[in-house]
């Protein structure tokens, strides 16, 4: 069966460090579906508190019976020195993480991230072992997602290698249905998918095309969940605001199953 990603995008929550190990802890109740990869990707300041409390030697969490890996929401682009602020690729790699999101919508509108920043990140990514969950979508619902695609995807991973390539995961989250409510269709998430697939198949060769994991975010509820976890084309899903809360991220993961 093929492996599903079911990533839990924390964001800028929970405010306390309580809370954080309340909704791990709450995650881990179950025993977790095998063919899933479950990715935790808290704010910087509870990751070594995740690890440290959830994560025995080998990256598996309580004896074994669950496997949770960790991602960061970001990380700088610069190896080391004087950049206050900022957190390095190999930071993260030596607390811990496996993945890292790059380019999530919210920085690139909110933030102003550019495509040449995520670009560097990614760099900086692959260079530390970090597989980077690069983000791409839309920003309006009918904006003519082929032109917008092509170029996020070939700015963001200009230069890099397809030696590289093969850790990568790219996430279509249409920004319009981002913490809206207003998820995209499955039709037209899983065509999307299936663009992303053709721009790095031409970019690359059609085999990293058709083993690039490519999840849909955006508004993923314990409803439909199903409906693009479901799709043979659609590898998982980037969960915002569901992740938080346990009842309802749980039944997500169990839909993945
Ligand atoms: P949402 O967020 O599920 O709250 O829409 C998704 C995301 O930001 O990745």
């Amino acid at each position: 069966m093929a492996k599903k990603y079911i990533i839990a995008n924390w964001k800028m929550n929970p405010s306390s460090s309580e809370e954080a190990i309340r909704l791990v802890r709450g995650i881990l109740s179950q025993t977790l579906p095998k063919n899933i990869e479950l990715i935790i990707a808290p704010p910087f300041i509870y990751l070594d508190l995740v690890k440290k409390n959830f994560f025995a030697k080998g990256g598996s969490a309580f004896g074994g019976k669950n496997e949770i890996k960790l991602a960061a929401q970001n990380v700088g682009w610069f190896e080391r020195g004087a950049f206050t602020g900022e957190i390095s690729g190999l930071m993260l790699k030596n607390i811990g993480c496996d993945y890292v999101i790059i380019g999530h919508s919210e920085r690139r509108h909110k933030i102003g991230e550019t495509d040449e920043m995520i670009n560097l990140k990614l760099k900086a990514a692959f260079k530390s072992g970090l597989n980077p969950i690069l983000a791409i979508g839309e920003k309006e619902r009918g904006d003519d997602i082929i032109k917008v695609l092509n170029s996020q995807i070939k700015s963001d991973l200009y230069g890099i290698d397809a030696s590289e390539i093969g850790r990568l995961i790219i996430a279509y989250e249409p920004v319009w249905a981002i913490g809206t409510g207003l998820s995209d269709t499955p039709d037209h998430a899983l065509s999307s998918a299936l663009l992303v697939r053709k721009i790095i198949g031409n970019l690359y060769t059609p085999d990293f095309a058709i083993d690039l994991p490519v999840l849909y975010g955006g508004s993923v509820t314990a409803e439909n969940a199903a409906d693009f976890i479901g799709q043979t084309g659609i590898n998982g899903a980037l969960v915002g605001g569901a992740s938080l809360n346990i009842e309802e991220f749980l039944k997500i993961i169990k839909f993945a199953e």
